[in-house]
């Protein structure tokens, strides 16, 4: 018999209750790798459709396919022993009605072994998110800016900058909150629309370019670290220069490989050191 983790992971009925108290450090995981650096820091890693963009180098969200974030989304959960582990469904995976939602989050579910899933969700999927909560999927709802519908907006654009759609997103917010939703995604919408949204729905609102007073923010970690573009948008504060920093090393290790330096003696099996000795190979 396997001996049982001490280490308990964050559910999603403990990130709900959260509400109002200490905000929620959501940041997005692709990789076991990564997973394994960030679990003990933030309370949910979210397995985002944006490694779609990240990734893979997609222009959008468009092209990932349910089978890629099933892969992605078991590294995660591989990779992490603490956080809160939600999965993105992707494009097409849930829009066409509750019953093919249910059987895609399932699997999802089944095959990741992740905590609950994200469905970019307003009003019109509302029936679908009450569907899946009711039946013991716990969804995260995403509204404001919804990458998905990235041709239905003609780009990526912020949200209710205008009253009616502001007042559109706001009533997203109610819809998903109602139908079950135990935390929302705001997205790229005017601080204050954030700001009310906060303060209307019962469940945490995790920002993402949304106000400070959202309950909890995420943030894609490769914007974070430096290590996706050059472009940074407006609401990503850059917490460190990774991808600088890969550059550096790539150069001085090719540097290195052209001048013969790499592999020296210390990174080689029985060759002879400098002073004469041979290095031991570890094994024969
Ligand atoms: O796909 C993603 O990474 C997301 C977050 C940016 C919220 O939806």
């Amino acid at each position: 018999m396997s001996t049982p983790s001490r280490i308990k992971r964050i559910t999603a009925p403990e990130l709900a209750a959260r509400k109002g108290g200490e905000p929620i450090a959501v940041l997005t995981a692709y990789t076991a790798p990564m997973a394994q650096f960030l679990d003990e820091h933030v309370d949910c890693l979210l397995v985002g459709d944006s490694l779609g963009m990240v990734v893979y180098g997609f222009d959008t969200t468009l092209p990932v396919t349910l089978d890629m974030m099933i892969n992605h989304g078991a590294a995660v959960v591989r990779g992490s022993e603490r956080a809160c582990v939600i999965v993105d469904m992707p494009f097409g995976s849930y829009q066409e009605s509750a019953e093919q939602a249910y059987r895609n989050a399932a699997r999802m579910m089944q095959e990741t072994g992740c905590d609950g899933v994200k469905l970019e969700a307003g009003v019109a999927m509302a029936s679908t998110i009450e569907f899946l909560a009711q039946r013991g999927i716990p969804v995260m709802g995403h509204i404001g800016l919804m990458p998905q519908s990235v041709n239905t907006y003609g780009g990526f654009r912020v949200q209710g900058k205008d009253t009616t759609v502001a007042r559109q997103v706001i009533d997203d917010a109610r819809a998903v909150a109602d139908a079950g939703a135990f935390s929302i995604v705001v997205e790229g919408v005017m601080e204050p629309v954030a700001r009310e949204i906060t303060q209307i729905v019962a469940v945490p609102t995790i920002g993402i370019g949304a106000s400070v007073e959202c309950d909890g923010q995420v943030l894609v970690t490769e914007d974070l670290v430096g290590m996706f573009s050059d472009f940074t948008p407006k609401f990503v504060k850059r917490y460190a220069e990774l991808g600088d920093e890969l550059g550096k090393a790539a150069a001085a290790y090719a540097e290195d490989v052209r001048a013969r330096r790499f592999p020296s003696a210390e990174y080689c099996f029985g060759a002879p050191k400098t002073d004469g000795a041979e290095v031991r190979q570890l094994k024969p």
